[in-house]
């Protein structure tokens, strides 16, 4: 078997339409754009270019972004306060701080008082606990962008053996809650799991976001299993790769994500998506 593709690309192209189509609706009941604040610190190359992708699909989306770029010496007094300052102007409905921040920063404090209504990421405390309540809000971007891919494969998620390889707070861990909730049996596996291999090999859906260019290997993957590679690896040659070995694995799967041209597209409209529904609940 040949794996299908699941294209990334189509499928995010679709969802920033319904989002801007929505968006349309508000602006011709008199009502403004939805705004979501963008908040980057430093000049970590590979945020600059998610950063740069989040402000364009806005642009697409008919969202009105609203750019931070701080100096890496920001202080966290200045960075809370800024956070503080964005709870509470009502002209903004989402904030995100992008990740990685600077040593000096403590990333969870910040998260932590971004009001979580506003915090379109899904990565507050609170917004993980009502993930994990079977009562979500605002959900992870890359979690939830996954969970509208395997929709697409038309494959009923009820029952199927799940394994998530890495257990990350952005990825791993709200994955496996998205998973759970759509009653799939779950396994969250990491870097001290034993016999990985055989793990992978019982998986029905392999969800794999561990950031190491094809760690997880093609002959693991049962036949006719759902491959999700979350991983953008950069190579020393420049080409992107995933977390998985794509040749291989195509030959055994039903259905896998490239990379480029998977996942990464599906965080960027997700956000689209969590910025839309945030104004909308906001009842702005
Ligand atoms: N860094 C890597 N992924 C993400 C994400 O989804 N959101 C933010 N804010 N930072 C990230």
């Amino acid at each position: 078997m040949t794996a299908q593709i699941l294209d990334g690309k189509a499928i995010s192209q679709e969802i920033i339409a319904q989002v801007r189509a929505r968006v349309d609706a508000r602006l011709a009941g008199g009502k403004r754009a939805p705004a979501l604040a963008v908040v980057l610190v430093g000049s970590d190359p590979a945020s600059q270019v998610y950063v740069g992708n989040k402000k364009r699909q806005c642009e697409n989306a008919g969202i009105t972004s609203i750019a931070y770029d701080l100096p890496a010496e920001t202080s966290e007094a200045d960075l809370l306060a800024l956070v503080t300052k964005l709870n509470h102007d009502d002209a903004v409905d989402g904030i995100l701080v992008q990740l990685p921040l600077p040593k000096h920063l403590n990333a969870e404090k910040i998260i932590e008082l971004i009001d979580p209504a506003k915090d379109v990421d899904g990565f507050h405390p609170y917004n993980i606990g009502r993930l994990a309540l079977k009562m979500p809000l605002l959900r992870p971007c890359t979690p939830r962008g996954v969970m509208t891919l395997l929709e697409k494969t038309g494959i009923d998620l009820v029952g199927k053996d799940a394994v998530i390889v890495g257990a990350s707070n952005i990825v791993g861990r709200p994955q496996a809650l998205e998973l759970l909730l759509a009653r799939a049996t779950v396994t969250v596996c990491h870097s001290k799991t034993k016999d990985l291999a055989d793990k992978v090999r019982g998986a029905d859906v392999v969800v794999a976001g561990v950031g190491i260019p094809n760690f997880v290997k093609g002959e693991w993957i049962k036949p006719g299993a759902v491959v999700i590679d979350v991983g953008i690896n950069r190579l020393e040659s420049g080409k992107l790769c995933g977390d998985v070995e794509f040749d291989v694995a195509r030959e055994n799967a039903s259905w896998i994500t490239p990379v480029p041209g998977g996942v990464g597209l599906m965080t960027v409209a997700t956000l689209m998506q969590n910025t839309i529904d945030a104004c909308e609940a906001r009842g702005r």
